[in-house]
């Protein structure tokens, strides 16, 4: 902001607020005695509200999406030269920033080879399941069709997405749903009966071998999995996990679709998650970092076998991705995104990442030797959840009350936003869940730790 709002204009921007806009994931009674949270202006990972009252945002624009952290004129920069050039076109036509950011991001996922653009992880990950369909439908009369997916994970807001979401919460009410999807169970080893194994990474992707046996492998066209858990509490997979998830889909010919929607473009240290665990993917989509905000894109990536498969001579009039997204022609988002990892790459900041994460991790392990409401701590880079328990020994979740008591403590008494797993199970809303931006330091993880460690202290004595 360039200027200042002053009272009466916030006065009123409040007032036009409470009375038309609808609040995403909000329930609005509480609205009619309280003002909503109108945020104004952002520089690195602090936010100040329409009062001038400032925050440190431990959340990224709250669902880990700011990865590069607010007021980046470059990016402003970029995206507004773009758009005065050039603002759109229908992606059926090529674009400059479209082109140039398509040769960057195929540098960073060696065994990729075509970039598809739309605007929302959901968007992404549909475009991922329409390529399932439609090649089970060039290739084997249609049979080769489910698409599995996970207990535990969310791949977006439609209802195909839905169908795929393995959080019950979040389904509720919106069925019925797209027909032709399974779930897989999750590969949590601090829920799992035989989470203790040291082999338990592998019984848990032999659970997902089992599902394709039963539903039949020639009926099977893919896997889509978060490469860590994200809004389902934050869950890194247990060592062996992926190797053997690779080795199954290879052995059933089960395309693995890996969703980077919140890992992606360094969040977890590395420029994807699934880099970590040495997995070659069919499909992968991302959304959230990949232009941090400031721009709206979504990217859906395949393999060049995987597009081959839709090449055909034009006299076969059906055969190729009969798929269009008006927004995937914005220019706006690739050049945004083209800035962003230029500011990845200049401002070093996967190695940020890592070191700050393990800073993260070493002061979240402090809080759960000092508090035993703190259940576990889990996590990758900047990426990290702590599970909230009644007591450890039997691992029973606290309601979603507790953790939303934490989070409102830490906004309320140290101007600190932290996350949680929200309405998304029926017993599991008890996560907190921190993203900060790739650029943060020591001062700001030990001010977010020092708000959560004084909200959980509030909890212990309440
Ligand atoms: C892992 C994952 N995939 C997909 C999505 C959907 O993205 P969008 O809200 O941009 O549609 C989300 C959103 O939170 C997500 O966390």
């Amino acid at each position: 902001m360039n200027k200042a709002v002053t009272g009466l204009e916030s006065a009123r921007i409040i007032s036009e607020d409470k009375a038309h806009v609808w609040h995403h994931l909000s329930q609005h009674k509480p609205l009619e005695t309280t003002d909503p949270l109108v945020i104004v202006e952002g520089k690195g990972l602090r936010v100040k509200d329409i009062n001038g009252r400032e925050y440190l945002d431990a959340v990224s624009g709250g669902v880990w999406t700011v990865n590069v952290g607010y007021g980046r004129e470059s990016i402003a920069d970029a995206v507004r030269e773009q758009l005065a050039k050039m603002c759109y076109f229908a992606n059926t036509a090529g674009s400059v920033p479209g082109a140039l950011f398509a040769e960057k991001l195929i540098e960073k996922m060696p065994g990729l080879g075509r970039v598809y653009y739309s605007n929302s992880g959901s968007e992404a990950n549909e475009k991922g399941y329409k390529l399932v369909r439609q090649l089970a439908a060039l290739k084997n009369d249609g049979r080769k069709h489910k698409i599995l997916y996970r207990d535990r994970d969310y791949h977006g807001t439609t209802i195909t997405a839905l169908a795929s979401c393995g959080q019950n919460q979040r389904k509720d009410q919106y069925g019925p749903f797209t027909p032709g999807f399974v779930e897989v169970p999750h590969c949590m080893a601090y829920r799992a009966p035989n989470g203790d194994d040291p082999d338990y990474g592998v019984q848990a992707a032999r659970e997902i071998e089992k599902v394709i046996l039963r539903e039949g492998p020639d009926t099977v066209g893919s896997l889509i999995l978060e490469p860590i858990t994200a809004g389902g509490g934050v869950i890194p997979p247990p060592e062996g996990y992926f190797e053997t998830v690779q080795e199954i889909c290879g052995k059933y010919g089960v395309l693995l679709h890996i969703d980077e929607v919140v890992c992606g473009m360094g969040r977890t240290g590395k420029w994807f998650g699934y880099q970590h665990y040495g997995v070659k993917p069919d499909v992968v989509t991302m959304a959230k970092g990949v232009a941090s905000g400031y721009a709206a894109i979504s990217v859906t990536v395949t393999t060049e076998d995987l597009f081959r498969e839709f090449l055909a001579e034009p006299a076969e009039r059906m055969h190729y991705f009969r798929d269009i997204s008006t927004f995937g022609g914005c220019t706006g988002g690739p050049a945004a995104a083209l800035e962003c990892m230029r500011i990845i790459e200049e401002e070093k900041l996967l190695d940020n990442v890592n070191a700050m994460g393990d800073y993260l991790m070493d002061l979240l392990r402090g809080l759960m030797d000092k508090y035993p409401m703190v259940g576990d701590v889990r996590g990758k880079g900047l990426f990290c959840g702590l599970e909230l328990v009644k007591d450890r020994a039997s691992k029973a979740p606290v309601d979603e009350s507790v953790a939303a008591a934490v989070v409102a403590h830490c906004l309320r008494e140290s101007n600190v936003m932290i996350g949680r797993t929200n309405r998304s199970f029926d017993d599991f809303n008890n996560t907190l869940c921190l993203s900060p931006a790739l650029v943060c330091t020591r001062g700001d993880l030990d001010e977010i730790v020092g708000a959560i460690d004084r909200a959980l202290a509030a909890q212990a004595s309440a």
